[in-house]
């Protein structure tokens, strides 16, 4: 993971529909996320569909990731996904901690054995923290220390190379660049991150972890918060469904 390129990661969920829309919708970014030298573009796209789009492209500014994965690399497990398989099958990333698992059951406990068994196998890991809502006593702020704190419970720092943190506010999900986070909280968000980072490792591993945005980032509000600093890079949901949309957030970020 290069520290030095902006990283632009698509998060596709439950999207396209088929194998067929999967392809179109790659080789329409591919034509942009091939050339975009400072932009390190990452695909999360439905595991089923990483090995078959992972073969459309073969140099490196473009990888594969998955939405999730299970802690376990074999075994009774049934439905579950190893970070060892999804890294066969061309996995280089894999989005841990996403709040649309959580809210189906996925505790921080769940997300810190999926955390450690990923980074053990080599995947990158794209660890997601956010609230729901923001209250005036600032008690979301004890709520994003626990979810980043027991993620990171029992990993090593040499680990922390492959590690990204994603700051991805619920109530910014699936709406528009009016409602994203405004430069002025993402910076607070940023110096929040940093602290509880310094407090676990030393200041240098801290300050050497990735710090993305999610939450309706879309080529309305990315120049913004690019420029404003200290965000290396957003996790795009609805806009990386629309080619167009999602090659002009990378156009805007290889601009900067
Ligand atoms: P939207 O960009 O659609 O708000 O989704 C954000 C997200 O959940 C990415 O993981």
């Amino acid at each position: 993971m290069s520290k030095q390129k902006k990283l632009i990661i698509a998060n596709w969920k439950l999207n396209p529909e088929n194998l067929k829309d999967a392809k179109k919708l790659f080789s329409d970014i591919k034509k942009v996320a091939s050339r975009t030298q400072k932009v390190q573009t990452v695909i999360c796209s439905p595991s089923v569909y990483i090995s078959e789009l992972n073969k459309m492209y073969s140099g490196h500014r473009i990888e594969m990731g998955a939405q999730d994965v299970f802690w376990e690399n074999k075994g009774k497990h049934t439905g579950e996904l190893s970070p060892v398989a999804l890294k066969s099958v061309g996995a280089k990333y894999v989005i841990i901690g996403h709040s649309e698992r959580r809210a189906l059951g996925e505790s921080n406990a769940d997300v810190n054995k999926k955390m450690i068994a990923a980074l053990k196998a080599g995947l990158n890991v794209v660890l997601c923290i956010g609230e729901s809502k923001r209250d005036s006593q600032a008690l979301y702020l004890k709520f994003l220390r626990e979810e980043l704190e027991s993620a990171l419970s029992g990993v090593s720092k040499n680990y922390l190379k492959n590690l990204i943190i994603t700051y991805e506010p619920l109530w910014a999900i699936g709406k528009s660049a009016d409602d994203a986070v405004s430069s002025h909280q993402m910076h607070e968000m940023y110096i929040f991150i940093r602290k509880i980072l310094t407090e676990i490792y030393t200041k240098n591993t801290a300050f050497s972890v990735p710090i993305i945005y999610g939450g309706s980032a879309e080529p309305d509000n990315v120049k913004e918060l690019l420029s404003s600093g200290e965000i290396d890079g957003f996790l795009v949901g609805h806009a990386s469904l629309k080619a167009d949309e999602f090659n002009e957030i990378l156009e805007i970020t290889n601009s900067i």
